[in-house]
């Protein structure tokens, strides 16, 4: 259930100026579907999110950090979360550095990684390119491990700093665990990461940024409100190739349809309603699971 009353709730956890009542999650979403949300804060700093987070535990709401909201589908349910947006400037910062031909960077959790990967091929560390096409923030991106064919977020972090379990403060995880689209920080909330990493020769040659982003502009609907791609790869295989294969581009529920450049990706022709994303991804479940027996697992986050 939603909270009643969330004003009073606001004032008495001392959060009136970090929210915003009455959030359009569909704006907060590049898929553009979502439903009004009564909880939406935007916390200047770790004290806010330390008292942010007092209000989910206390009141049993699940707090979601928006990573950019470039990887989630918001549905009726999201109403009944604390939802974050790292958008102040404590989660913004940006150093980056070199020594010894070894790329340092320190990147807060709000930042976008698009920014922050421009940022570091301008500053000559080309191998981190291999992370261009990746939308959202540091944050997120980390949470689910992000990456493209040539590389993972993963791959180049060397420590990760998490909220305190009971402080306003920050604890470090220095060794934490990456898979496919997976990390071992599931119940951390990210402020900020250090990447480190030297430049590959072949990489130094040919900018793997320049690449990618030319194959994506020609296989991926850039232009188009999505929320990239729609399910994880099984092993050894595409998720898109197999969308592809049961004949579904193009196919629609309501005003969501499976692109027809990459059948991976849903996109949102106008008002596409949460339920009718589900819905598509539930029949591309089915068909891709009768015809190949692949259970198909969401990428993106179902809140
Ligand atoms: N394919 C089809 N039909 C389609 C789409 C793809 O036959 O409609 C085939 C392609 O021809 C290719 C194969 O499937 O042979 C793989 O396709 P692609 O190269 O586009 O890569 P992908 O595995 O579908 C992954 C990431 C993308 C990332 C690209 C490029 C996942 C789930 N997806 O896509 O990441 O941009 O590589 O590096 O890992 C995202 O995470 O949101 C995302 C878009």
């Amino acid at each position: 259930m939603p909270i009643s009353n969330p004003a009073h709730v606001v004032e008495a956890f001392e959060l009136k100026d970090c929210w915003t009542p009455e959030t359009d999650l569909s704006r907060k979403s590049t898929l553009g579907v979502g439903v009004v949300t009564d909880l939406y804060f935007e916390p200047d700093d770790l004290a806010d999110l330390h008292r942010i987070r007092s209000l989910s535990n206390q009141r049993g709401c699940p707090l979601t950090v928006v990573g950019g909201g470039s990887n989630v589908v918001f549905t009726e349910e999201a109403s009944e979360h604390v939802l974050v947006e790292l958008s102040g400037e404590t989660f913004q910062e940006v150093d980056i550095g070199t020594d010894e031909e070894r790329y340092h960077i320190r990147a807060g959790a709000g930042k976008q990684l698009p920014a922050l990967v421009r940022n570091a091929v301008d500053a000559g560390w080309h191998t981190f390119g291999r992370l261009t096409g990746i939308p959202g923030t540091v944050g997120g991106a980390i949470h689910g491990n992000s990456g493209t064919r040539m590389g993972e977020v993963g791959n180049f972090v060397e420590r990760v700093h998490v909220l305190h379990p009971d402080r306003p403060g920050t604890v470090c995880r220095s060794e934490p665990e990456f898979g496919y689209r997976s990390s071992s920080l599931q119940d951390d909330i990210v402020i900020r990461v250090e990447f480190s990493g030297r430049n590959r020769p072949e990489d130094r040659e040919n900018p793997p940024h320049e690449e990618i982003q030319s194959r994506r502009m020609q296989t991926q609907p850039i232009s188009e409100r999505s929320a990239g791609c729609m399910f994880k790869n099984p092993a050894d295989d595409s998720a898109g190739r197999l969308i592809d294969e049961v004949g579904l581009k193009g196919y629609k529920v309501g005003e969501a349809r499976v692109s027809t450049e990459h059948a991976n990706f849903l996109v949102n022709e106008g008002e596409a309603e949460p339920e009718d994303v589900l819905q598509l991804m539930q029949t591309i479940r089915e068909r891709v699971g009768s015809e190949y027996g692949i259970d198909l697992e969401p990428e993106v986050r179902i809140v």
